[in-house]
């Protein structure tokens, strides 16, 4: 693709626009002039909203690309749909699965999909899903699954899947990162990581081929990271190169702090409005 690519945060736990409003989740919008994708549609209550605050159109929609099955992920699904009419929706196969959250001491709570697939397909949605990576418009790549590299990153214990009357460990392996070529080399959107920073970030050199990345933005999930992983992955981050580190979601403040110690301007604490341009 030539041109510019605008990417607009529509959805984030933080906002400071009048006129937005925030949620525990995340979407974000891809103008690429060919196609405009939706990345993640927030926890559902959001996303319309804060698209018409903007003044933008949700039936400007083309696609949408979904990081994960998480529900402050996808719980704008279906209303996006319904508004815009029959949409491609591309995703990895294990988006469907039953996934739970399981704390200590709490009973396991639902946190996928908030409907089935079925339900979507009535809504609109035409599920295109792949373990693969698939270009979803010129330069525009959804990573595919992605291998864990890094022991530091393990998932937490609380993720669960329900399979045969039991909660087991979910290691999201629908977990998926949005590549997109600029001019100054590859930028990352992310969903939640939930493969692990790190291991995305290599895994995206492996794929594109590229010696470095330009930019990243979007959820780390490092806010309940110790310090160990912290630390790792502070020390992990040169060799990738990058030039902003554009953080928001679940990243919270203790790896903000951390980060921004670490990387000065080149890391920017992101939130709902924000707009982003790059050549590509
Ligand atoms: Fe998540
Ligand atoms: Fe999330």
């Amino acid at each position: 693709m030539a041109g510019t690519v605008e990417i607009i945060n529509l959805v984030d736990n933080t906002v400071t626009t009048r006129g937005l409003i925030a949620e525990h989740g995340l979407a974000f919008l891809v103008r690429t002039g060919e196609r405009t994708i939706l990345f993640d549609t927030g926890a559902g209550g959001a996303v319309v909203q804060n698209m018409l605050s903007l003044g933008l159109d949700p039936r400007e929609i083309t696609a949408i690309a979904l990081s994960h099955g998480h529900d402050d992920h996808t719980g704008g699904l279906k209303k996006i749909c319904e508004i815009t009419g029959p949409l491609p929706v591309y995703a990895h196969p294990d988006v469907f699965t039953a996934k739970y959250r399981l704390r200590e001491g709490e009973k396991a709570r639902y946190i996928g999909i908030p409907w089935s697939r079925a339900e979507l397909e009535t809504s609109g949605a035409i599920f295109h899903l792949s373990r693969q990576p698939v270009e979803l418009a010129g330069g525009v790549i959804l990573t595919g699954e992605i291998r864990r590299r890094q022991a530091f990153e393990a998932i937490s214990k609380e993720f669960r899947l329900l399979a045969g009357g039991e909660y087991l460990q979910d290691s999201l392996w629908d977990d998926q990162s949005l590549i997109i070529t600029t001019r100054e080399g590859p930028l990352v959107l992310l969903g939640c990581a939930h493969s692990g920073l790190i291991s995305t970030l290599e895994h995206i050199l492996d794929l594109t081929g590229a010696s470095r990345i330009f930019a990243v933005i979007g959820g780390t999930h490092l806010k309940d990271a110790g310090p160990e992983r912290l630390e790792e992955t502070i020390k992990s981050l040169p060799r990738f190169g990058l030039q902003y580190l554009v953080a928001c979601h679940c990243t919270g403040f203790r790896a903000s702090a951390s980060l921004y110690q670490a990387l000065g301007d080149k890391f920017i604490y992101n939130e709902a409005g924000r707009a982003f341009r790059f050549a590509c």
